[in-house]
């Protein structure tokens, strides 16, 4: 069964499309993609078919990963079902999902720096701050991903 990964943020053009390509390109690099997918979405629609905010897109092309295919959306009832894990960046994300979320599957929300190596537990919102923040952002979101796989591939 192919373990599916939602990364979820406010307006899905900053912080979580900046989760799914990392950790696209990290399950790429160990070629598990037959067994591991993902996506992103936002709670808000503010952003619904943009691409990815170019601060962000910029900070991550440095690091070798491409987000230009991302397109913004609205996180759906059907998500809930469909995906596995459902991870909030912050706790205002969180807060907002488990509202949304249909009982049998509130368990799939968690934070999703639960899985990351240091103390801080939020992915903070770097749209209104200068450029330094998208690569904290970075720095959070590859340790995370780190975590991520290492707990996917004890399910697998
Ligand atoms: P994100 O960042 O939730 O990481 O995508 C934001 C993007 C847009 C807005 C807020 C946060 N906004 O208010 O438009």
């Amino acid at each position: 069964m192919v373990k599916k990964v939602l990364f979820v943020c406010l307006g899905n053009i900053c912080r979580s499309p900046t989760a799914e390509a990392v950790f696209r390109g990290k399950v790429r690099a160990l070629d598990l993609q037959h067994c591991i997918a993902q996506d992103s979405c936002g709670t808000s629609r503010y952003h619904v078919g943009e691409p990815p905010d170019n601060r962000a897109m910029a900070a991550a092309r440095k690091r070798g990963y491409d987000m230009s295919d991302l397109r913004g959306r609205q996180v759906s009832p059907e998500d809930f079902k469909q995906f596995d894990y459902i991870l909030a960046m912050d706790r205002s994300n969180l807060s907002d999902l488990r509202r949304l979320a249909p009982e049998p599957h509130a368990h799939k929300i968690e934070l999703f720096l639960k899985y990351s190596s240091s103390d801080e537990r939020e992915v903070p919102d770097p749209y209104y701050g200068g450029g330094e923040g998208f690569d904290h952002v970075l720095d959070l979101v590859e340790d995370a991903c780190e975590g991520l796989l290492q707990r996917l591939q004890g399910d697998l």
